[in-house]
């Protein structure tokens, strides 16, 4: 069990688990900000999907410096008010919104997996790291896509028909299947009890 505190020395990570907080709770109020008015409805499902797990992945990091005796240091960002205006404006463009593509070899990620071979991080932040970096590559592969959609670049990029997504088809699918097999089997134990 955790039972560092700020009695112990200061960790050197801590100012990074206060910018993980503070950014990916800012990301998920920009992108629910924008799925509330993107009149694209495939776009909006990703940009809620990545607005939930950026808002969790906020609310983690600042249980975590919870947990290692420390508490979130707000900072304010000057440029905030600017974008949530922007994201949240349904006169401006998805495309607009989503700008060029940005071709970035470097993996954003570099730093912190170098920390985390490093051993730097104790066994928990070392866990949560791995379990953030793996959500936050692959909602940059879901946005990605999603952003390349808006710009013409993907096959159902016409009109997104407001239906239900293939995603969430599926497990409406798996829902029906597992309803129907708890019907049978209380079925079952309803002929069984007579
Ligand atoms: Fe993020």
């Amino acid at each position: 069990m955790e039972t560092n505190s700020a009695t112990t020395q200061k960790p050197d990570y801590i100012g990074l688990l206060n910018t993980i907080a503070l950014a990916e709770s800012a990301a998920g109020v920009y992108l629910e900000a924008w799925a509330d008015v993107t009149p694209n409805c495939d776009l909006a499902c990703t940009l809620r999907l990545v607005a939930a797990r950026e808002k969790s992945h906020g609310e983690v990091f600042a249980r975590r410096l919870c947990e290692l005796g420390y508490a979130v240091e707000k900072k304010t960002d000057p440029s905030s008010a600017e974008r949530l205006a922007l994201l949240s404006n349904p006169n401006v463009s998805d495309l607009e919104k989503v700008g060029e593509r940005k071709e970035g070899s470097s993996d954003p990620f570099g730093g912190i997996r170098r920390r985390l071979a490093e051993g730097e991080f104790d066994p928990m932040t070392t866990n949560l790291m791995n379990w953030y970096i793996a959500e936050e590559v692959d909602s940059g592969r879901r946005l990605r896509e999603a952003y390349d959609c808006v710009r013409g670049a993907c096959e159902t990029s016409a009109q997104p028909a407001c239906g239900p997504s293939a995603d969430a088809e599926a497990m409406m699918a798996c829902m029906t299947a597992g309803f129907a097999r708890l019907e049978k089997s209380l079925e079952k134990l309803v002929k069984a009890a007579k």
